[in-house]
This record gives structure tokens, sequence and C-alpha cells, in this order.
């Protein structure tokens, strides 16, 4: 299994790479049939902090107000050194605090700076809010990770508002691919949705409980890409923020609002947790005790929490790894014809980038059939594993 996924991880990365450069190929097919991670909501639900505790490592810039303003495609890799370091696309080749372990706070500090200077540069500090995402990779050794299945990615998502006037007193617009600034706040939830709107992305859907369910702009959007709740996990933050009197329960139960998938509730780090440095070790933590504590919630502690949600994702993308693999077989050998089409067309030796770009993908494709048939040939379709 392991080999696998890591595998359908380069391809989704090769993919990534081939289409940002706006070469023609078959592949954004094939990007869209591999699974990831996304988290949508409204302005300042959690997203961000969720995403950072289910990856166990605090590097994501966060706060009150608009602050992802931009998306970012985050990889998680497992590496076998005991080493762990970043990279950026956008910076190739270039490690970021290629340290030992004992520097990894410089190594998160640094990665939060440069995803904010990143989003200025393309933004022009203007606070915009832009489509163009940020690619990142974080390389860590093996069980350092708190998301147990092996390579993933995972994807931070501007927060979606239906308060126009927000945009207009910050003076916020909406900067597309093309750089044309557009004032719509309609763009932002359309760029949601484009990342959304795909079969294989799973959708964990962060709604404030402090806030009336009834309004939660995650539930709106996924109701609308994933009408079966198929792939959609819905997430309560926020729940020590509740006003005094009144408690979660019936949402966390499923008898408020009906999800295909149990309700999961998280207790992220305040904005004062934040200001005061209060790590994830401590964090995590803190929140065990409240479930475990709770009056209201022990009965629900032991499904309740960011530790508890990182297991569920994991388990769940691997059920889906497991149901996809004959279609993504398929659709691979599919793809290297297309590859191969592509590349006698450009000319055989390939010298340029984009055969070369080719070439890697093919054999990452390869090595994915390789795989696939040593591994793998004893599925059945809806069968177990073997
Ligand atoms: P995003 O805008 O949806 O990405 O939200 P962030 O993760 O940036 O969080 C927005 C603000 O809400 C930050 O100040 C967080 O500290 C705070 N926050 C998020 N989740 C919780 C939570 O469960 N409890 C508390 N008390 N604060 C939270
Ligand atoms: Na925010
Ligand atoms: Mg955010």
């Amino acid at each position: 299994m392991e080999n696998l996924i890591s595998l359908v991880n380069k391809l989704q990365r090769a993919c990534t790479a081939l289409g940002d450069h706006g070469d023609e190929s078959a592949l954004p097919t094939l990007w869209d049939s591999l699974p990831s991670i996304a988290v949508v909501g409204g302005q300042s639900s959690g997203k961000s902090s969720v995403l950072e505790s289910i990856v166990g490592k605090d590097f994501l810039p966060r706060g009150s107000g608009i602050v992802t303003r931009r998306p970012l495609v985050l990889q998680l890799h497992r590496v076998d050194e005991n080493r762990e370091w970043a990279e950026f696309m956008h910076l190739p080749r270039r490690r970021i605090a290629d340290f030992g372990m004992k520097f990894i706070f410089d190594l998160l500090a640094n990665v939060r700076k440069e995803i904010q200077d990143e989003t200025d540069r393309e933004t022009g500090r203007t606070k915009a809010i832009s489509s163009v995402p940020i690619h990142l990779s974080i390389y860590s050794p093996n069980g350092n990770w708190i998301i147990a299945v092996v390579n993933l990615t995972l994807i931070d998502l501007p927060g979606l508002t239906k308060v126009a006037v927000e945009f207009l007193t910050s003076i916020l617009c909406f900067i597309t691919a093309e750089g044309q600034p557009e004032t719509i706040v309609h763009d932002i939830e359309n760029m949601v949705r484009s990342y959304i709107e795909k079969p294989n992305c799973i959708i964990l859907a962060i709604s404030p409980a402090n806030q009336d369910l009834a309004t939660s702009d995650a539930i709106k959007i996924s109701r609308e890409v994933d009408p079966a709740g198929e792939r959609t996990f819905g997430v309560l933050t926020k729940i020590d923020l509740m006003d005094e009197g009144t408690d979660a329960v019936d949402i966390l139960e499923g008898r408020a609002y009906r999800l295909k998938y149990p309700w999961v509730g998280v207790v992220n780090r305040s904005q004062a947790d934040i200001n005061k440095n209060v790590d994830m070790i401590a964090a995590r933590r803190r929140e065990r005790e409240f479930w475990a504590n709770s009056p209201v919630y022990s009965h629900l502690a032991r499904r309740m929490g960011s530790e508890y949600l990182a297991k569920m994702m994991s388990k769940h993308l691997e059920s889906v790894i497991k149901s996809r693999i004959p279609g993504l077989q398929s659709l691979i050998s599919k793809t290297i014809g297309e590859l191969e089409t592509e590349l006698s067309r450009l000319g055989k030796p390939v010298s340029t980038d984009a055969g070369g770009k080719l070439y890697m993908i093919m054999e990452i494709c390869r090595g994915f059939e390789q795989i696939y048939k040593e591994h793998l040939d004893g599925i059945r379709p809806g069968g177990d594993m073997i």
C-alpha cells in the first residue's frame, strides 16, 4: 500500500508541474482522478487550524481576518532519513531549513514566512485574494506524521464570505490567473468550487460552533458539489467558544444536521494561544482533556478531536485509493499511450523541457503499472486487497 500511495502522489505532483507549465496532454484527467483533501468554509472558521492539526505541524499563517489569500497545495512526504525539510515549487531545488530535527521550529517559521511573502508577491501586498496556488512539499521521517497515511495532498483555501461589505472595507479584490483584478465575491466562491468539485477531492467542510449551522458556507458549497455527501466530512470548530448554556451535542450526534459521515468536533488553538506560541503537542493534550473532562461531551470523547479526525481521514483515504485502483490503472495505460504519441510528435530524442517532463511522467506511470502488476493483481473490483 505504501509504495502505491507514494507513487500516486508523485504522479499528482508531476501532473501539477506539467499543468502549471501549460503543456497540453491528457494529464488533467489523471490529476482529477487522484484523491486529495481540501478545507472549505467561511472566513476564520478555522480551516487553516484544522489542516495544521491533522498534519500535526504548525506552519500555516493563521489568524482573524483574511489570512489565507491564495490556495496552498501541500504535499506531505515520508522520508527514510532522520531529517525534515520543506520545498516550495516556486523555489526549485531549495530546501528550507534543511537542518537537524532540533531546528524544527525555525523550519516551520520559515515556511510560514515564505507562504506569506509569496502570497504578497502575487497579490502585490494589496491584501487581494489570488487563485494562483502556492505549492509546498514537506518531507519528514516516517512516524513523524500525525496523519497515518503515506504521502498526501492537502489544500488550504481562502475563506468564503457572504458579506460583500467586509471586502469593500478591507479593499479586497480578487486576482484571476490572468492577473485581472475583480471585485466580485463570487469569484472566490468559483475558485474554491474549482478545487472541491473535482470528484476525487475529499472535502473537510469547516463550520464554527459559535455560529448558526444553517448559515454555514461550508455546508452550502459542499452540498452543491457533493449533494449525496459521499466525500464530505463535517468538522465543527470553536466548540470551546459556544455561548454558556448551549452545546453542540445535537450536531455532533447527527440529529441537527445529518451527514453521511459522522461529524467531528475539534478545539483548535485560540488567537491568544497563537500569540503565546502554544505548541502543537500542548494544544493536542489540552484538546484531549477538553473532550474527556467535559460533562456534556465526554461520552463522545472517543470520536472527537483533531487526532481522531486525522485517523479518520487516513482510513478514508486508504479505502478511496483501494477502490480507485482499477480505474486508475486503465487511465494510466491510456495516459502512457497518449504520452507516447505526444513524445513522437515532439520528435525523439527529446532535449526540450517539455519532453523531459513528459519522460519523467511516463516513467512514473510505468512505475505505477509495474507495482500494480507485481502487487495488486489480486484486487477484484469491490473486493479486498490481498
Ligand atoms: P481560517 O481563516 O478559516 O483559515 O481560520 P484560522 O485557522 O486562521 O483561524 C481563525 C481564528 O480563529 C484564529 O485566531 C484561531 O486561533 C481561531 N480559532 C480557530 N479554531 C478555533 C477553535 O476551535 N477554538 C478557538 N478558541 N479559536 C479558534
Ligand atoms: Na482567518
Ligand atoms: Mg486560513
